[in-house]
């Protein structure tokens, strides 16, 4: 007889990112809230200055408490989403070598392997915790191993400024809201001539981001990549930007290294 344990599906988790900042929008939510109840049941604030005040901490309490539960549902939900959004945007034969950037659990990389039928993904991150929670190389093969994966997949540990292969290796590479990570442009630099130094000619590169995107675009194109274009919701993108104060606005560049055969100089850009 099977016990309980051994009928429970499992499922994989993909974790919460930035999950300081998630801290940070509940219990200053909830502070607020709490204020709010405070303020509109003291004795000792009457007429303007308490409708002032009630409404200040009402409006606090809802952006906070609404920032908190976007970014929750975002994480939890969203983002298995978008995943195959991002993946779409390229073609797939099944046979690809694929790297992902700042894997984390594993989000990109498993559906990337999910796509492969010969071909191989592999992962590489240095596990920050404050990016996202509970990150690590066994928790990304765990997630690799109930998403049935795990021999298409191999995790290492490794900075996305200094990546530990060959010139020319790759057919695919993805990075999903990784780059930003590195405060100073000339890393994001680094990492992104990483990037160019081991896809193979004729290879593509999908980079998600929440910001910095128009960088990325101008530093593909400096450097000689071609197909080179911003996937993105002009919508969601200026709803997301006004209610983030610019600091959120998902979207994704791909660019293509130029196959040496068809194009000699890598001049040709596609914007
Ligand atoms: C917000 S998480 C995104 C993880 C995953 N790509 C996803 O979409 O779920 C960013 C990841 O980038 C990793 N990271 C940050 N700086 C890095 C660096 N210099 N090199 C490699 N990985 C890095 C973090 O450890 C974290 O796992």
């Amino acid at each position: 007889m099977q016990n309980t344990q051994s009928r429970r599906i499992q499922h994989p988790q993909y974790g919460i990112d930035a999950p300081g900042l998630l801290k940070f929008f509940f219990v200053s939510g909830v502070i607020s809230a709490t204020l709010l109840i405070a303020a509109f049941s003291s004795p000792f604030l009457s007429g303007i200055l308490k409708q002032i005040a009630c409404l200040l901490l009402a409006v606090g309490a809802f952006y906070l408490l609404g920032m908190g539960c976007f970014m929750f549902f975002y994480s939890k939900i969203q983002k298995l989403k978008d995943r195959e959004n991002l993946l779409n945007l390229v073609e797939w034969s099944g046979d690809e070598l694929v790297l992902d950037i700042g894997c984390g659990r594993g989000l990109m990389l498993i559906g990337a392997a999910k796509r492969l039928k010969a071909g191989r993904a592999i992962g590489i991150d240095l596990w920050r915790q404050e990016d996202q929670a509970n990150n690590s190389l066994d928790a990304t093969l765990a997630n690799a191993k109930i998403e049935d994966v795990l021999e298409r997949v191999e995790v290492k540990t490794a900075d996305m400024r200094q990546l530990p292969f060959p010139e020319n290796y790759f057919d695919v590479i993805t990075s999903n809201w990784t780059v930003h990570n590195l405060e100073a442009q000339v890393d994001r630099q680094k990492a992104l001539d990483e990037m160019i130094r081991v896809l193979k000619p004729g290879g593509n590169i999908i980079l998600g981001d929440i910001t910095n995107q128009s960088e990325y675009i101008s530093y593909f194109r400096e450097r000689g990549m071609v197909n080179v274009r911003l996937h993105n919701n002009p919508i969601q993108d200026a709803i997301l930007k006004t209610i983030t104060f610019g600091s959120f606005a998902p979207s994704v560049a791909l660019a293509s290294k130029p196959n040496n055969t068809h194009e000699p100089n890598g001049s040709e850009v596609v914007g």
